[in-house]
């Protein structure tokens, strides 16, 4: 039996499509800040349950690594194969040119941190998957909330100074199947090319037919709580599979979501 948990988010949704056979366990089948339920057994486990409230971790990073490094080390309790996904916010963004499995993670902020803590906590017989930017037809992300935007505003400010790569969950959940193929560890998996927010939206608003125009602006007018990398580009020389360019998942994902 294969088990995906945070069935109900962006990755959970995409992979229960690639892995059809799989048990989706939502937050209310297992909240994994608690053990694993009575009885659960798998032969391999995706664990997609996250906090992802990015900004939500700054206020309160005793809650976020609760379900991000205790959720991973429960997920890791049932002993069988696990999959667990990591971030590029493991990154302080210094680097300026693709981050590679090799180099070493300085996150900036509490959620950052949370991610690369849950890595550690994921144990031997893991396959740690760090991506970045995820977006996908279902939940709370970015092309969503640029297409409600879009169709209120005739201008939206986005920020320019940050550079990474957005990554389609649809991609990214057919990826995991090739990953279950090379030895457990670290591997960097998002999509090919790279971009800002401001150029993300804007071919967001062109691909959607909208004429929604994008004022640049930086991550300090923006005023984000936690800090974000100014880099964050993945890349990887283990032999993780390479996704599709990130426009590609945007054509993919508006397909859908436009149907
Ligand atoms: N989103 C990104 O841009 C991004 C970038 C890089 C890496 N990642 C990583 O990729 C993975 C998947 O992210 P995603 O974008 O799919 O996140 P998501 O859409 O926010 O989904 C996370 C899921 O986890 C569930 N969850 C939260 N707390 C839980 C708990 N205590 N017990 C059980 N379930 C819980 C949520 O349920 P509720 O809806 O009930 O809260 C939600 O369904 C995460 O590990 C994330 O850190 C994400």
């Amino acid at each position: 039996m294969i088990i995906v948990t945070g069935a109900g988010g962006q990755l959970g949704h995409a992979l229960l499509e690639s892995f059809p056979s799989a048990r989706g366990l939502t937050r209310a089948d297992w909240d994994v800040r608690l053990p694993p339920p009575d009885g659960l057994a798998a032969d391999l486990v995706l664990h997609a349950a996250a906090w992802t409230d990015v900004d939500g971790a700054e206020d309160d990073p005793q809650s976020a690594a609760a379900v991000n490094v205790g959720g991973v080390q429960h997920a890791a309790e049932l002993g069988a194969p696990l999959v667990v996904w990591s971030s590029d916010y493991v990154f302080d963004g210094a680097k300026r040119e693709p981050y590679l499995e090799s180099d070493a993670p300085s996150p900036l902020s509490a959620y950052g941190r949370t991610k690369l803590h849950g890595e550690a906590a994921a144990g031997e017989e893991a396959w740690v998957v760090r991506s970045s930017w995820l977006f996908g037809p279902t939940s709370r992300n970015f092309v969503r909330t640029m297409l409600r935007l879009g169709a209120e505003r005739d201008e939206v400010a986005v920020v320019d100074d940050q550079r990474g790569c957005p990554t389609y969950v649809g991609h990214l959940a057919e990826a995991t199947r090739e990953i279950l193929d090379l030895p457990y560890g670290v591997y960097h998996v998002a999509a090919s090319g790279d971009c800002t927010w401001a150029e993300f939206a804007e071919a967001i608003f062109a691909e959607a037919g909208l004429g929604t125009r994008v004022r640049r602006i930086t991550s300090a007018e923006f005023g984000a709580k936690a800090p974000r990398p100014a880099y964050s580009v993945l890349r990887s020389t283990k032999g993780a599979p390479e996704l599709p360019h990130w426009r590609e998942g945007l054509r993919e994902c508006l397909a859908t979501l436009l149907a």
